[in-house]
């Protein structure tokens, strides 16, 4: 069930390490820029395990016969950390479907929250190939809540979930409450820890607000 991409020696945990980096982070156009590359790396990764069609293309002296993607990709992205990386796999599977969710937090008077989702905006799912871009799975709450209720919208062949940084909690949560033959998870990095306000340690802070800015709560 977990892909954790920044296990083996790439190019990846370079971009990792500018995200996490406190002073080049703050650099938004870099910060957003190495969330859609690493998406589009992992695109390229998760494109291993589609289903492809031995198919023939004409070119100019003869033909060519080449297996061409059979399955029917829609990417959905958790708004608004998921944005940039949404960019990243649309320019890998530009054919692809697109879904955009509002899912936050809504924080009670103590440290606690419960996740909202608001608004979703997605085609048709059945039999499809489903990948839900949201940086960083803290707790694995908002993760599971999205995927119930897209299921709503027909039930995919497999639906993959895009993380940059997961937290250990967050990934045995999902463990324990998703399919392992449905749900596959992909991530860079699996941090040990969350704050009491379920923040990822180390991680790198607000993805959302590393992106676009800070918002009123
Ligand atoms: N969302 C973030 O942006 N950062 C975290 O550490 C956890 C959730």
């Amino acid at each position: 069930m977990i892909h954790n991409l920044g296990k083996s020696n790439s190019i990846l945990n370079q971009y990792l390490s500018e995200i996490r980096d406190h002073e080049i982070q703050t650099d938004r156009l870099r910060f957003r820029f190495n969330l859609e590359r690493i998406a589009q790396i992992m695109a390229y990764e998760i494109s291993r395990s589609f289903d492809y069609e031995l198919s023939e293309v004409q070119t100019p002296l003869g033909l060519s016969e080449v297996p061409l993607l059979s399955d029917e990709v829609v990417i959905a992205s958790i708004m608004r950390a998921g944005i940039p990386m949404h960019h990243g796999f649309l320019n890998v599977f530009d054919h692809a479907d697109n879904g955009f969710i509002a899912a936050y937090r809504k924080y009670g008077k103590d440290d606690g929250f419960e996740v909202k989702v608001e608004y979703v905006s997605i085609p048709n799912l059945e039999g499809k190939i489903l990948i839900i871009a949201d940086p960083m799975i803290a707790t694995g709450v908002s993760a599971e809540k999205t995927y119930r209720q897209l299921m709503a919208f027909g039930k995919p062949k497999h639906t993959h979930f895009a993380s940059i940084i997961a937290s250990k909690e967050g990934v045995e949560y999902l463990q324990k409450k998703l399919d392992e033959k449905e749900v596959s998870i992909w991530t860079l990095a699996i941090d040990d820890e969350l704050t009491v306000k379920s923040y990822i340690v180390p991680g790198l802070g607000d993805a959302g607000d590393l992106a676009f800015g800070s918002k009123e709560d």
